[in-house]
């Protein structure tokens, strides 16, 4: 991703050893990078949201277990890590690619290393779960990219329709690169269409309570330069409605088997309206994000409750250039926060993942993940 002239990942590992991060909380009014020096650091980091998007959490997971090694124990490695890996994963529960990764740390990690001493075999499990958490950070860029390459075709042939107009995009939440290691799941089209010198604009929901799409999606398709608009959560069926949206490209935190996507909630809604409205509606997401354990998405998959404070109150810079949190409801007024909701699949067009574009069932998905019959 361009960040004033300047290409970054979300997550790395720097040459001084620590791995950091662009703090999220402090965007879009600052641009701060963090270091994560252990494993308490890397939870806290996935807990608050310093980092958040189901893609970036997996891979920050993934560098916390890598922490976690160069933390663990020569006699006790395999339980710490065990201990470090049930620490990530109670961070934050709707996400597959959390657990997913971590969950692949530790199998790499509890692989034997041979017959070596007990000191030399340390190094090598530390080395190896740097090698592996390295992994899962490229993996999830080029599998983005690809996502992108695919997705790509979509726009291209609503820009044939559109005869030299715009093709309007809208997106919900945070699904670009701040939401992965690079590229993003359902901003990449956009980037990819961008490259190719296609006409492209894209409708940012607000995305409340935390306003993912107003501080992050806004501030990252400025930094990349998209056209694009800003517009409250409710606006996306008005548009619709008056033939201002083409396509709607959304993430996914956790995709089962049969294709009911869960994603930041509100998401429900610009399907329905899709749907009403003859809108093609598209999830995009790394193979990661899929549950093959879970069918029915309303039924299976773990739904975050938050804070009610993020529904209570609002922050934002105030026009002396302060940030400052306000109160927008009466004292007291309780308040529920669920952070996702379920879109079943029939009201999916498609799934576009690093392997293609697939129907949202069970046989689509099976055509392009026949491992998972
Ligand atoms: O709560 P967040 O910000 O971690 O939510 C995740 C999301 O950003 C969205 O649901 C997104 O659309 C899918 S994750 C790439």
């Amino acid at each position: 991703m361009n960040i004033a002239g300047k290409s970054y990942r979300t997550v790395w590992l720097d040459g001084d050893g620590a791995v950091k991060i662009i703090n999220q909380l402090a965007l879009p009014h600052e641009f701060e990078i963090l270091e994560l020096r252990n494993l308490a650091a890397a939870v806290r980091a996935i807990r608050d949201m310093q980092v958040r998007g189901a893609g970036l959490i997996g891979a920050a997971a993934a560098w916390g277990m890598y922490l976690a090694a160069l933390e663990a124990g020569e006699g006790s490695f395999i339980r710490d890590l065990e201990a470090a890996a049930a620490a990530l994963k109670a961070t934050r529960p709707t996400a597959a690619n959390l657990a997913w990764a971590v969950d692949r740390m530790l199998a790499a990690l509890a692989a034997p290393v041979g017959t070596v001493s007990a000191e030399t075999a340390l190094a090598e499990r530390r080395e190896l779960a740097r090698r592996e958490a390295q992994a899962v950070s490229d993996e999830d860029a080029e599998c983005c990219r690809r996502i992108g390459l695919y997705g790509l075709k979509l726009i291209a042939e609503a820009a044939e329709r559109k005869r030299g107009k715009p093709v309007q995009v809208l997106t919900h939440c945070n699904a670009g690169a701040l939401a992965f290691v690079d590229y993003g799941s359902a901003l990449s089209p956009v980037y990819a269409a961008a490259e190719q010198g296609l006409k492209v604009h894209v409708w940012v929901d607000e995305t409340r309570p935390r306003n993912q799409g107003a501080a992050l999606t806004a501030w990252e398709l400025g930094q990349q330069g998209i056209d694009h608009d800003l517009i409250a959560d409710n606006a996306g069926g008005h548009l619709m409605q008056h033939g201002m949206v083409d396509l709607v490209i959304t993430g996914a935190d956790r995709v089962t088997g049969r294709g009911d996507a869960a994603n930041k909630i509100g998401t429900y809604l610009k399907a329905l309206a899709a749907r009403e409205n003859g809108v093609p509606f598209y999830t995009a997401f790394p193979s990661s994000t899929f549950d093959f354990s879970m069918g029915d998405g309303l039924a299976e998959i773990p739904i975050e409750e938050r804070d009610p404070d993020e529904v209570r109150r609002i922050s934002g810079k105030t026009a002396s250039g302060l940030i400052e949190t306000v109160q927008i409801c009466p004292d007291g007024s309780p308040a529920r926060n669920w952070g996702f909701d379920v879109t079943p699949a029939r009201y999916i067009t498609g799934l576009i993942t690093e392997r293609g574009i697939c129907g949202a069932s069970e046989e689509g998905i099976l055509s392009l993940y026949p491992e998972h019959r």
